[in-house]
């Protein structure tokens, strides 16, 4: 088969920058690695939070009913690190495409609230946010920031037991319909800072090639898991990979 000639190779190029340019709808993933360069840990690079404790025993619902002292324990020290971080270039940039994009959605697999402090507000929280907290007895839920003296931490009105606000192993992601929706209609596709390890987002790309009717791209500091399902691939920081992008998405000096 002959090679394409650099001619039909840029001319590939621009039609696929036009695409992005305008198209209308995008749906967006991101994962840890959007807010790594916030201080934000990780959970399966060389410090990952997954290499120094187990998942089963801090991130599931057994884990929690088994000891919620232990758990709470990990949770704070989470809340202490992320409260200290704040929204990056990256997080920035993807700010920006929703306040231009008429159909945009971000969905998000991290818990830290940074997209939301970046002013990103088509947002969808897909595994929750770990400034919120809700009681296992009644149900009531409540955005809370401060550090708890007493672990763990007991409901206001019922004496039950709060627990994060996040979605552990084994439980259902939220938003889902909405996400479902967004990934119908999307023209663009972008994944950032994922490592494609966890599912359902892992599936969305292959959800969306199906399809067959939007541009997908990666960008992430390595190849992720499944990086071959992409049509375009970035690699590098996601404070240089993103607003590099976005720049090919709004045009220069966005
Ligand atoms: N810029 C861009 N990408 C980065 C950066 C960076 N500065 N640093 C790390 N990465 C990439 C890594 O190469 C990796 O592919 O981010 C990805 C992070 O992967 P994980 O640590 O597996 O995090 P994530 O994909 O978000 O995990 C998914 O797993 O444990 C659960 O619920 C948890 O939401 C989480 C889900």
């Amino acid at each position: 088969m002959d090679k394409p000639s650099r001619e039909a190779v840029a001319g590939a190029m621009d039609a696929a920058v036009k695409w992005v340019r305008e198209c209308r709808s995008l749906c967006v993933l991101t994962g840890a690695g959007v807010s790594a360069e916030s201080g934000v840990p990780t959970f399966r690079g060389p410090e990952g939070l997954w290499k120094r404790r187990d998942p089963v025993s801090l991130a599931t619902p057994e884990a929690f009913a088994e000891d919620p002292k232990e758990v709470w324990e990990w949770y704070q020290w989470r809340r202490r690190k992320i409260r200290g971080c704040a929204p990056n270039a990256g997080h920035r940039a993807l700010a920006a495409v929703e306040a231009v994009k008429p159909d945009f959605l971000l969905v998000t697999q991290n818990v830290d609230g940074l997209h939301r402090a970046a002013g990103s507000r088509r947002l969808a929280e897909i595994h929750g946010n770990i400034w919120t907290v809700r009681c296992v007895g009644c149900g009531a839920e409540r955005y809370e920031r401060g550090d708890f003296t007493d672990l763990p931490p007991r409901c206001g009105a019922c004496g039950g037991l709060l627990r994060p606000g996040v979605v552990w192993f084994g439980e259902m992601p939220f938003a889902m319909e909405r996400i479902d929706a967004a990934l119908d209609r999307c023209a663009l596709f972008l994944s950032i800072g994922t490592s494609g390890a966890v599912y359902p987002a892992a599936g969305f790309v292959q959800q969306v090639r199906h399809r067959g009717r939007a541009h997908t791209a990666e960008l992430n500091m390595q190849p992720s898991e499944g990086a071959t399902l992409f049509a375009e691939a970035h690699y590098g920081p996601a404070t240089q990979v993103v607003p590099a992008y976005v720049e090919k998405i709004l045009g220069p000096g966005w």
